[in-house]
């Protein structure tokens, strides 16, 4: 396996192994901030959402300055698919019966805008990240039955999208499907860092600003003031684009949940498979009420090869256990089933995983943060991030320069869904966060220290929780396992070499350094436990 190493500056994407995106594009820096700034937005973080943002508050005439503690594109942005789509992760069917038949317009109508914009500002600026436009084809996972398509068929009609249902055996390249298949024309793929870095340059270039290597601390906030690298950035409105938001303690992190999405990557020969988009319906008898999904696309790669991109095996964020199957282990699950559907694959060459923010009700939020008159925030993307993150450009930007717009209410981050399935899956949710809890009894997870390979982790101790990173070289470091945010107990992500928050999805390097919210500090250091 080739181009599959550990990241070792921790700076590029939020995970050791490098992506097809990270390893073929040198992402942008620009200067870290040293001085107190004043702008009339401030936006945190250069992930897609943040980017756009910024791109259509400058286009408004906003002087706008952003704030990233990586580099552009470090967060899930740089591990994502970029499947452009407006077929979503959850059913139309089921959005009609959440939202109103008028909500499922709404959905499609936005999301189909995004794509446009995309294109929009692909042409416009000049972007050359492969964008193209690509059917989409949503086909039966093996416990999922007809009816679901049919229901489908129905719901996306009367959402106005032109779906139309075909045969397995008119998709393009795929193989050892049966059945029938629902066919989204004019869906989109792109290099998702080519795009970052000229949405990067499009926005320098109308005026804005963007300091990289910048963390960004939201506990200033009421007081009209950000601090950053220990500097005041200070601005009328702040748009929180941090994927799991920064600023929110507990409300929006009970409305959403952490998942882990693992994803591999092979060589094809050139041109042996038409580029589109596939998609089975997902696992109807998962453990996860976001029933985890196949995804696959291509991607043009070099004169002889391009690459098949396969994507799925989804599981909570920190309860890979709970299926019996370790987060690194997930891999030869996909390899199986990708080189039953495409015999074409040959060569694994890159594999990773990143972290998705599930919402409750199906829909991701992007509005005025709730409690807060000037704060806004972009979350909750499902696998649709990157329209979502596309459509909050939009809609902040309307929020922001008061222009009324029909879609607002729809991804409002207050909404309260009192829904039979958004109620099942709250409650699913949170006793599963609850449960979390108890792993303060559990015992260590190894009985001597020794135990621990050079490069893994472990947590100890019972019931105060430690843990321990052992080096390359041997050493041993030793943090608390406590959670800054609401005190869980984090677990080891052997695979991406960090620890996750079972509860809400905090993530911290094998330093214990935060990488991503709602825990805003490190793990704190502590004695090495003799063990
Ligand atoms: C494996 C996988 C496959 C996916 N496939 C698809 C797909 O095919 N199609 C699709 O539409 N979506 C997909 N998604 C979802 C999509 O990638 C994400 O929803 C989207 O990239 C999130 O963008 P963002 O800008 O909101 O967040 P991010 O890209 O995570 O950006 C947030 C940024 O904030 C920065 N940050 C965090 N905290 C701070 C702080 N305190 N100070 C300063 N900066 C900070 C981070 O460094 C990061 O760069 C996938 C996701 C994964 C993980
Ligand atoms: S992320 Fe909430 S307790 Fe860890």
């Amino acid at each position: 396996m080739e181009n599959n190493q550990p990241n070792a500056d921790g700076v590029k994407t939020s995970g050791t192994h490098i992506t097809c995106w990270t390893d073929t594009v040198q992402q942008r820096e620009f200067e870290t901030l040293n001085q107190d700034i004043k702008a009339d937005v401030t936006v945190i973080g250069a992930g897609i959402a943040g980017l756009t943002v910024a791109y259509c508050l400058a286009k408004a005439g906003k002087q706008v300055v952003v704030l990233e503690d990586g580099l552009v594109g470090s967060g899930e942005t740089g591990r994502t698919t970029a499947h452009i789509a407006n077929a979503l992760d959850d059913r139309y069917s089921e959005l009609a019966e959440l939202f109103g038949e008028e909500g499922a317009r709404h959905a499609a109508e936005s999301h189909t805008a995004a794509i446009d914009l995309v294109e929009k500002i692909v042409t416009e600026e000049h972007i050359d990240c492969d964008f193209k436009r690509v059917d989409g084809y949503l086909f039966l996972h093996p416990s999922d039955d007809k009816k679901s398509l049919d229901e489908e068929l129905e719901a996306t009609h009367k959402a106005g999208l032109q779906t139309a249902m075909l045969d397995a055996s008119d998709m393009p390249s795929i193989a050892a499907v049966d059945g029938p298949v629902l066919k989204f024309p004019q869906q989109a793929q792109f290099h998702p860092l080519k795009y970052l870095n000229g949405l990067a340059d499009a926005f320098t270039r109308l005026g804005g600003k963007i300091y990289t290597k910048t963390h960004a601390n939201t506990k200033t906030m009421k007081d009209g003031y950000i601090e950053a690298n220990d500097h005041k950035v200070t601005a009328e409105y702040t748009v929180v684009a941090t994927n799991s938001p920064i600023n929110d303690w507990a409300a929006m992190h009970t409305k959403q949940s952490p998942y882990r999405s693992y994803v591999i990557v092979a060589k094809v020969p050139k041109d042996a498979i038409t580029p589109a988009l596939w998609w089975d319906t997902g696992d109807q008898d998962s453990v996860w009420p976001s029933m985890p999904y196949n995804y696959v696309r291509t991607q043009p790669f070099n004169e002889q090869y391009d690459l098949l991109i396969h994507g799925g095996a989804d599981h909570k964020t920190g309860q890979a256990n709970k299926e019996e199957e370790l987060e690194e282990d997930r891999y030869q699950r996909l390899e199986s089933w990708l080189r039953k559907h495409f015999p074409q694959a040959g060569e694994i060459v890159y594999r990773w995983s990143g972290q998705v923010m599930e919402p409750v009700d199906d829909l991701g939020f992007i509005g005025k943060n709730p409690g807060d008159e000037k704060v806004y925030i972009v979350t909750g993307d499902s696998g649709n991030g990157m329209t979502h993150g596309t459509l909050a450009g939009i809609l902040i930007t309307d929020l922001i320069t008061g222009v009324e717009n029909p879609w607002t209410k729809l991804y409002d981050p207050g909404r309260i869904t009192l829904k039979m399935t958004s109620l099942k899956t709250f409650v699913h949710e949170q006793y599963s966060t609850l449960s979390q809890y108890v792993d303060f009894l559990l015992p260590s997870d190894v009985e001597s220290l020794q135990q621990i390979k050079p490069g893994e982790a472990a947590i100890v101790g019972r019931p105060n929780k430690v843990a321990v990173y052992r080096d390359d070289a041997g050493a041993f470091h030793a943090y608390t396992a406590i959670c800054p945010h609401m005190g869980c107990v984090v677990q080891w992500n052997n695979d991406e070499k960090s620890f996750d928050c079972p509860c809400h999805g905090s993530r911290f390097t094998c330093e214990g350094k935060v990488i991503n919210g709602p825990a805003l500090s490190d793990l704190a250091p502590v004695e090495t436990p003799k063990q």
